[in-house]
Protein backbone atom coordinates (compact mmCIF):
# COMPACT_ATOMS: atom_id res chain seq x y z
CA UNK A 1 0.00 0.00 0.00
CA UNK A 2 1.34 3.42 -0.71
CA UNK A 3 -0.98 6.08 0.72
CA UNK A 4 -0.54 9.39 -1.31
CA UNK A 5 -0.82 12.35 0.43
CA UNK A 6 -4.15 13.16 -0.54
CA UNK A 7 -5.35 10.17 2.07
CA UNK A 8 -3.00 10.86 4.26
CA UNK A 9 -5.85 13.40 6.00
CA UNK A 10 -4.72 14.21 9.78
CA UNK A 11 -6.98 14.03 13.02
CA UNK A 12 -10.11 11.47 13.38
CA UNK A 13 -13.35 13.85 13.53
CA UNK A 14 -13.44 14.87 17.00
CA UNK A 15 -17.45 14.44 17.00
CA UNK A 16 -16.76 10.97 15.90
CA UNK A 17 -14.32 10.50 18.85
CA UNK A 18 -17.07 11.49 21.15
CA UNK A 19 -19.22 9.51 19.86
CA UNK A 20 -17.27 6.34 20.44
CA UNK A 21 -16.53 7.29 24.01
CA UNK A 22 -20.49 8.07 23.99
CA UNK A 23 -21.23 4.71 22.91
CA UNK A 24 -18.42 3.16 25.46
CA UNK A 25 -19.65 5.15 28.32
CA UNK A 26 -23.30 4.04 27.67
CA UNK A 27 -25.85 4.44 30.29
CA UNK A 28 -28.17 7.70 30.65
CA UNK A 29 -26.28 9.88 28.59
CA UNK A 30 -28.11 13.21 27.06
CA UNK A 31 -26.52 12.99 23.48
CA UNK A 32 -25.99 17.38 22.44
CA UNK A 33 -23.04 16.00 20.02
CA UNK A 34 -24.93 15.15 16.61
CA UNK A 35 -26.02 17.42 14.12
CA UNK A 36 -28.72 16.40 12.32
CA UNK A 37 -32.92 16.73 12.90
CA UNK A 38 -34.38 14.16 15.28
CA UNK A 39 -37.72 14.22 13.31
CA UNK A 40 -38.83 11.81 10.75
CA UNK A 41 -38.55 12.70 7.10
CA UNK A 42 -42.10 14.23 5.82
CA UNK A 43 -44.53 10.69 5.04
CA UNK A 44 -45.46 12.37 1.33
CA UNK A 45 -41.70 12.01 0.24
CA UNK A 46 -41.09 9.21 1.92
CA UNK A 47 -44.38 7.44 0.20
CA UNK A 48 -43.00 8.88 -3.34
CA UNK A 49 -39.92 7.00 -3.24
CA UNK A 50 -41.68 3.83 -2.25
CA UNK A 51 -44.27 4.75 -5.48
CA UNK A 52 -41.38 5.49 -7.87
CA UNK A 53 -39.58 2.32 -6.59
CA UNK A 54 -43.24 0.19 -6.96
CA UNK A 55 -43.92 1.71 -10.40
CA UNK A 56 -40.18 0.78 -11.72
CA UNK A 57 -38.36 3.41 -11.79
CA UNK A 58 -35.26 2.34 -10.63
CA UNK A 59 -32.73 2.97 -13.02
CA UNK A 60 -30.37 5.63 -13.62
CA UNK A 61 -31.10 8.99 -14.64
CA UNK A 62 -29.21 11.39 -15.86
CA UNK A 63 -26.29 12.42 -13.89
CA UNK A 64 -27.38 16.16 -13.46
CA UNK A 65 -30.56 14.29 -12.19
CA UNK A 66 -34.13 14.28 -13.03
CA UNK A 67 -35.95 17.12 -14.58
CA UNK A 68 -38.36 17.66 -12.09
CA UNK A 69 -36.15 17.77 -8.91
CA UNK A 70 -33.69 20.68 -10.97
CA UNK A 71 -36.90 22.13 -11.84
CA UNK A 72 -38.23 21.55 -7.96
CA UNK A 73 -34.91 22.55 -6.63
CA UNK A 74 -34.40 25.91 -9.15
CA UNK A 75 -38.17 27.10 -7.68
CA UNK A 76 -37.48 26.75 -4.07
CA UNK A 77 -33.80 28.50 -4.59
CA UNK A 78 -36.09 31.40 -6.65
CA UNK A 79 -38.84 31.11 -3.89
CA UNK A 80 -37.33 30.61 -0.32
CA UNK A 81 -33.78 32.49 -1.34
CA UNK A 82 -34.74 35.43 -3.13
CA UNK A 83 -32.25 32.83 -6.10
CA UNK A 84 -32.70 33.13 -9.55
CA UNK A 85 -31.13 30.10 -11.11
CA UNK A 86 -32.48 28.14 -13.99
CA UNK A 87 -32.97 23.70 -13.71
CA UNK A 88 -29.62 23.76 -16.12
CA UNK A 89 -27.95 25.46 -13.52
CA UNK A 90 -28.76 22.73 -10.99
CA UNK A 91 -26.81 19.28 -10.67
CA UNK A 92 -28.75 16.89 -8.17
CA UNK A 93 -25.85 16.19 -6.18
CA UNK A 94 -25.84 12.62 -3.51
CA UNK A 95 -26.11 15.28 -0.42
CA UNK A 96 -24.69 19.06 -0.25
CA UNK A 97 -21.12 16.83 0.82
CA UNK A 98 -20.99 15.56 -2.76
CA UNK A 99 -21.53 19.09 -4.11
CA UNK A 100 -19.05 20.56 -1.66
CA UNK A 101 -16.35 18.08 -2.67
CA UNK A 102 -17.35 18.12 -6.42
CA UNK A 103 -17.19 21.69 -6.34
CA UNK A 104 -13.69 21.62 -4.77
CA UNK A 105 -12.90 19.46 -7.06
CA UNK A 106 -13.86 22.06 -10.07
CA UNK A 107 -12.16 24.88 -8.71
CA UNK A 108 -9.15 24.29 -6.45
CA UNK A 109 -5.87 23.63 -8.76
CA UNK A 110 -3.14 21.90 -6.94
CA UNK A 111 -1.60 24.12 -4.65
CA UNK A 112 -4.42 26.45 -4.67
CA UNK A 113 -5.62 28.01 -1.58
CA UNK A 114 -9.26 27.43 -0.07
CA UNK A 115 -10.34 29.94 2.82
CA UNK A 116 -11.90 28.67 5.89
CA UNK A 117 -13.53 30.74 8.41
CA UNK A 118 -13.13 29.05 11.48
CA UNK A 119 -14.80 28.15 13.79
CA UNK A 120 -15.63 25.79 10.59
CA UNK A 121 -17.18 22.38 9.47
CA UNK A 122 -13.95 20.20 9.83
CA UNK A 123 -14.94 18.60 6.21
CA UNK A 124 -14.11 21.48 4.24
CA UNK A 125 -10.38 20.69 5.49
CA UNK A 126 -10.70 17.23 3.82
CA UNK A 127 -12.05 18.40 0.53
CA UNK A 128 -9.24 20.76 -0.04
CA UNK A 129 -7.22 18.41 0.41
CA UNK A 130 -8.76 15.40 -1.33
CA UNK A 131 -8.58 18.64 -4.66
CA UNK A 132 -4.72 18.49 -3.32
CA UNK A 133 -5.05 22.13 -2.80
CA UNK A 134 -4.20 23.36 0.64
CA UNK A 135 -6.44 24.35 3.25
CA UNK A 136 -6.09 28.28 5.20
CA UNK A 137 -7.87 28.83 8.32
CA UNK A 138 -8.90 32.19 8.71
CA UNK A 139 -9.95 32.39 12.62
CA UNK A 140 -12.96 34.92 12.94
CA UNK A 141 -13.15 36.39 16.50
CA UNK A 142 -15.50 35.97 18.76
CA UNK A 143 -19.15 36.16 18.50
CA UNK A 144 -17.67 34.55 15.26
CA UNK A 145 -19.36 36.60 12.72
CA UNK A 146 -18.09 36.92 9.62
CA UNK A 147 -15.19 39.60 9.03
CA UNK A 148 -14.62 40.83 5.95
CA UNK A 149 -11.15 42.34 6.16
CA UNK A 150 -9.44 39.19 8.03
CA UNK A 151 -10.68 37.21 5.02
CA UNK A 152 -9.92 39.50 2.39
CA UNK A 153 -6.18 40.19 3.90
CA UNK A 154 -5.60 36.89 3.43
CA UNK A 155 -6.23 36.59 -0.08
CA UNK A 156 -3.93 36.27 -3.09
CA UNK A 157 -2.70 34.54 -5.73
CA UNK A 158 -3.13 31.10 -4.31
CA UNK A 159 -6.83 31.59 -3.35
CA UNK A 160 -8.87 29.26 -4.98
CA UNK A 161 -11.89 29.77 -3.29
CA UNK A 162 -13.19 30.99 0.07
CA UNK A 163 -16.22 28.78 1.51
CA UNK A 164 -18.71 30.32 3.65
CA UNK A 165 -21.00 29.01 5.42
CA UNK A 166 -24.12 30.54 7.25
CA UNK A 167 -26.00 29.67 8.97
CA UNK A 168 -22.88 28.65 10.45
CA UNK A 169 -22.29 24.83 11.79
CA UNK A 170 -20.73 25.03 14.28
CA UNK A 171 -21.33 28.74 15.47
CA UNK A 172 -24.84 28.69 14.51
CA UNK A 173 -24.24 32.71 13.54
CA UNK A 174 -25.64 34.04 10.25
CA UNK A 175 -23.18 36.45 8.29
CA UNK A 176 -24.37 39.93 7.82
CA UNK A 177 -25.19 40.95 4.09
CA UNK A 178 -22.88 43.62 4.04
CA UNK A 179 -19.79 41.13 4.97
CA UNK A 180 -20.76 38.60 2.65
CA UNK A 181 -20.92 40.98 -0.42
CA UNK A 182 -17.35 42.25 0.81
CA UNK A 183 -15.68 39.17 0.82
CA UNK A 184 -17.91 37.73 -2.44
CA UNK A 185 -16.42 41.03 -4.17
CA UNK A 186 -13.50 40.78 -2.79
CA UNK A 187 -12.92 37.10 -4.17
CA UNK A 188 -14.05 38.06 -7.63
CA UNK A 189 -11.10 41.04 -7.74
CA UNK A 190 -8.77 37.74 -7.02
CA UNK A 191 -10.20 35.42 -9.52
CA UNK A 192 -11.24 33.13 -6.80
CA UNK A 193 -14.91 31.12 -6.29
CA UNK A 194 -17.02 31.49 -3.46
CA UNK A 195 -18.85 28.42 -2.26
CA UNK A 196 -21.49 28.99 -0.68
CA UNK A 197 -22.99 25.96 2.03
CA UNK A 198 -26.59 26.76 2.41
CA UNK A 199 -27.06 23.38 3.65
CA UNK A 200 -28.72 25.36 6.85
CA UNK A 201 -30.52 28.04 4.77
CA UNK A 202 -33.83 27.01 5.79
CA UNK A 203 -33.43 27.13 9.46
CA UNK A 204 -33.10 31.02 10.12
CA UNK A 205 -34.98 32.42 13.74
CA UNK A 206 -34.27 36.37 13.62
CA UNK A 207 -34.76 36.93 9.56
CA UNK A 208 -35.87 35.71 6.40
CA UNK A 209 -32.72 33.82 4.54
CA UNK A 210 -31.23 35.21 1.46
CA UNK A 211 -28.59 33.17 -0.95
CA UNK A 212 -25.34 34.49 -1.06
CA UNK A 213 -25.47 34.81 -5.10
CA UNK A 214 -28.91 37.03 -4.58
CA UNK A 215 -26.45 39.71 -3.25
CA UNK A 216 -24.30 39.67 -5.66
CA UNK A 217 -26.68 40.01 -8.83
CA UNK A 218 -25.88 35.66 -9.28
CA UNK A 219 -22.18 36.44 -9.93
CA UNK A 220 -20.50 33.53 -11.83
CA UNK A 221 -18.20 33.09 -9.33
CA UNK A 222 -20.88 32.19 -6.31
CA UNK A 223 -21.42 28.23 -6.45
CA UNK A 224 -24.89 27.55 -4.34
CA UNK A 225 -24.80 24.71 -2.31
CA UNK A 226 -28.21 23.27 -0.54
CA UNK A 227 -29.46 20.28 0.51
CA UNK A 228 -33.30 18.35 1.94
CA UNK A 229 -30.96 16.94 4.65
CA UNK A 230 -31.50 19.73 7.31
CA UNK A 231 -34.72 21.43 5.93
CA UNK A 232 -36.98 18.16 5.62
CA UNK A 233 -35.06 15.74 8.21
CA UNK A 234 -33.76 13.86 4.98
CA UNK A 235 -30.34 13.11 5.83
CA UNK A 236 -30.37 9.54 5.20
CA UNK A 237 -31.52 9.62 1.77
CA UNK A 238 -28.78 11.46 0.40
CA UNK A 239 -29.68 14.68 -1.82
CA UNK A 240 -28.68 17.97 -2.61
CA UNK A 241 -27.15 20.16 -5.29
CA UNK A 242 -25.14 22.35 -6.45
CA UNK A 243 -26.32 25.36 -8.51
CA UNK A 244 -24.22 27.81 -10.65
CA UNK A 245 -24.53 30.39 -13.27
CA UNK A 246 -21.29 29.20 -15.03
CA UNK A 247 -19.84 26.23 -16.29
CA UNK A 248 -18.67 24.74 -13.20
CA UNK A 249 -22.11 22.88 -13.08
CA UNK A 250 -21.18 21.35 -16.15
CA UNK A 251 -17.78 20.38 -15.39
CA UNK A 252 -18.81 18.88 -11.69
CA UNK A 253 -21.98 16.89 -14.01
CA UNK A 254 -18.84 15.38 -15.90
CA UNK A 255 -16.73 14.15 -13.03
CA UNK A 256 -19.51 12.33 -10.93
CA UNK A 257 -19.98 10.46 -13.89
CA UNK A 258 -17.31 8.66 -12.83
CA UNK A 259 -18.28 8.42 -9.25
CA UNK A 260 -21.60 8.09 -8.29
CA UNK A 261 -22.91 9.17 -11.20
CA UNK A 262 -26.33 9.86 -10.40
CA UNK A 263 -28.40 10.09 -7.10
CA UNK A 264 -30.39 7.63 -6.14
CA UNK A 265 -33.46 7.40 -7.91
CA UNK A 266 -36.05 6.66 -5.65
CA UNK A 267 -34.37 9.32 -3.18
CA UNK A 268 -34.72 12.30 -5.95
CA UNK A 269 -38.60 10.81 -6.12
CA UNK A 270 -38.82 11.70 -1.98
CA UNK A 271 -36.87 15.14 -2.21
CA UNK A 272 -39.14 16.15 -5.68
CA UNK A 273 -42.28 15.46 -2.79
CA UNK A 274 -40.12 17.13 -0.44
CA UNK A 275 -39.92 20.28 -2.47
CA UNK A 276 -43.19 20.56 -4.23
CA UNK A 277 -45.73 18.93 -1.85
CA UNK A 278 -47.33 19.71 1.86
CA UNK A 279 -44.62 22.08 3.64
CA UNK A 280 -46.52 22.01 7.10
CA UNK A 281 -44.16 19.50 8.06
CA UNK A 282 -41.05 21.80 7.27
CA UNK A 283 -42.96 24.64 9.03
CA UNK A 284 -43.63 22.94 12.25
CA UNK A 285 -39.65 21.30 12.28
CA UNK A 286 -38.69 24.98 12.13
CA UNK A 287 -41.17 26.05 14.90
CA UNK A 288 -39.67 23.39 17.02
CA UNK A 289 -36.34 24.21 16.16
CA UNK A 290 -36.75 28.29 16.74
CA UNK A 291 -38.49 27.07 20.77
CA UNK A 292 -35.43 25.47 21.45
CA UNK A 293 -32.95 27.86 20.33
CA UNK A 294 -34.52 30.35 22.25
CA UNK A 295 -34.75 27.96 25.36
CA UNK A 296 -31.17 27.13 24.44
CA UNK A 297 -29.70 30.58 23.84
CA UNK A 298 -31.64 31.97 27.36
CA UNK A 299 -30.15 28.82 29.59
CA UNK A 300 -26.56 29.62 27.77
CA UNK A 301 -27.24 33.21 28.78
CA UNK A 302 -28.04 33.07 32.49
CA UNK A 303 -24.68 30.33 32.94
CA UNK A 304 -21.96 31.73 35.17
CA UNK A 305 -18.90 31.62 33.56
CA UNK A 306 -20.03 30.40 30.20
CA UNK A 307 -19.69 33.00 26.98
CA UNK A 308 -21.99 31.72 23.88
CA UNK A 309 -23.41 33.94 21.08
CA UNK A 310 -27.15 33.71 20.69
CA UNK A 311 -27.13 31.05 17.83
CA UNK A 312 -29.53 33.05 14.76
CA UNK A 313 -29.72 29.68 12.40
CA UNK A 314 -28.61 25.94 12.14
CA UNK A 315 -29.21 23.86 15.34
CA UNK A 316 -26.12 24.65 17.36
CA UNK A 317 -24.86 26.83 20.11
CA UNK A 318 -20.92 27.35 20.43
CA UNK A 319 -20.00 27.83 23.65
CA UNK A 320 -17.09 29.04 25.78
CA UNK A 321 -16.44 28.19 29.08
CA UNK A 322 -14.19 30.33 31.18
CA UNK A 323 -10.94 28.72 31.68
CA UNK A 324 -10.35 25.48 29.65
CA UNK A 325 -8.72 25.53 26.87
CA UNK A 326 -8.30 21.54 26.10
CA UNK A 327 -11.90 21.03 24.32
CA UNK A 328 -11.37 17.43 24.32
CA UNK A 329 -10.48 17.07 27.69
CA UNK A 330 -13.48 19.06 28.88
CA UNK A 331 -15.71 17.13 26.65
CA UNK A 332 -14.80 13.70 27.51
CA UNK A 333 -14.82 14.68 31.21
CA UNK A 334 -18.49 16.23 30.66
CA UNK A 335 -19.33 12.60 29.30
CA UNK A 336 -18.07 10.70 32.32
CA UNK A 337 -18.78 12.69 35.27
CA UNK A 338 -21.96 14.44 34.02
CA UNK A 339 -23.41 12.29 31.72
CA UNK A 340 -23.77 14.60 28.60
CA UNK A 341 -22.25 14.76 24.76
CA UNK A 342 -21.03 17.99 23.10
CA UNK A 343 -18.38 18.18 20.63
CA UNK A 344 -15.21 19.51 21.52
CA UNK A 345 -14.66 23.06 19.54
CA UNK A 346 -10.84 22.37 18.80
CA UNK A 347 -12.83 19.92 15.83
CA UNK A 348 -13.75 22.93 13.88
CA UNK A 349 -10.25 24.72 13.73
CA UNK A 350 -7.39 26.44 16.08
CA UNK A 351 -10.29 28.97 16.73
CA UNK A 352 -12.83 26.38 18.61
CA UNK A 353 -9.82 25.98 21.07
CA UNK A 354 -11.38 25.35 24.68
CA UNK A 355 -15.10 25.79 22.93
CA UNK A 356 -17.39 23.27 22.73
CA UNK A 357 -20.25 22.94 20.44
CA UNK A 358 -24.29 21.87 21.40
CA UNK A 359 -26.72 20.67 19.07
CA UNK A 360 -30.31 21.39 19.79
CA UNK A 361 -31.69 18.65 17.64
CA UNK A 362 -32.86 16.74 20.58
CA UNK A 363 -36.24 16.83 22.62
CA UNK A 364 -36.93 19.98 24.97
CA UNK A 365 -36.82 17.51 27.90
CA UNK A 366 -33.51 15.97 26.78
CA UNK A 367 -32.24 19.53 26.28
CA UNK A 368 -33.13 20.39 29.78
CA UNK A 369 -31.42 17.85 31.08
CA UNK A 370 -28.94 18.05 29.08
CA UNK A 371 -28.43 21.86 30.35
CA UNK A 372 -28.99 21.00 34.34
CA UNK A 373 -26.03 18.87 34.01
CA UNK A 374 -23.93 21.29 32.17
CA UNK A 375 -24.09 24.10 34.42
CA UNK A 376 -23.91 21.88 37.67
CA UNK A 377 -20.33 20.47 36.11
CA UNK A 378 -19.01 23.34 34.58
C1 LIG B 1 -21.99 22.74 7.19
C2 LIG B 1 -22.46 21.52 6.50
N1 LIG B 1 -22.39 21.47 5.16
C3 LIG B 1 -22.79 20.40 4.47
C4 LIG B 1 -23.29 19.29 5.12
C5 LIG B 1 -23.69 18.12 4.27
O1 LIG B 1 -24.94 17.69 4.49
P1 LIG B 1 -25.64 16.63 3.50
O2 LIG B 1 -24.57 15.95 2.74
O3 LIG B 1 -26.38 15.71 4.40
O4 LIG B 1 -26.52 17.44 2.62
C6 LIG B 1 -23.38 19.28 6.52
C7 LIG B 1 -23.86 18.10 7.24
O5 LIG B 1 -23.78 17.98 8.43
C8 LIG B 1 -22.97 20.43 7.24
O6 LIG B 1 -23.04 20.51 8.57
Amino acid sequence: MRPTDRVRIPDRSSIRVLFDLAEEVGGDLVRLEVGEPDFDTPAHATEAAFAAAERGETDYTTNAGLPELREAIADTLAREYDLSYEPDDVLVTTGGMEALHLAALCVLAPGDELLIPSPGWPNYWTQARLADATPVEVPMPYPYDLDPDRLIERMGPDTGAVVLCSPSNPTGRVFDDDAVRAVVEAARDHDAYVIADEVYGALTYDRDPVGTAALVDQSDHVLTVGSCSKSHAMTGWRVGWLAAKSSVVDEATKIRESTTACTSTPAQHAAIAALTGPQEPVAEMQAAFARRRDYVADRLAAMDGVAAPRPEGAFYAFLDPEGYDDSMALAKRLVREAGVVLAPGSGFGDAGAGKLRLSFANSMDRLEEGLDRLEAAL
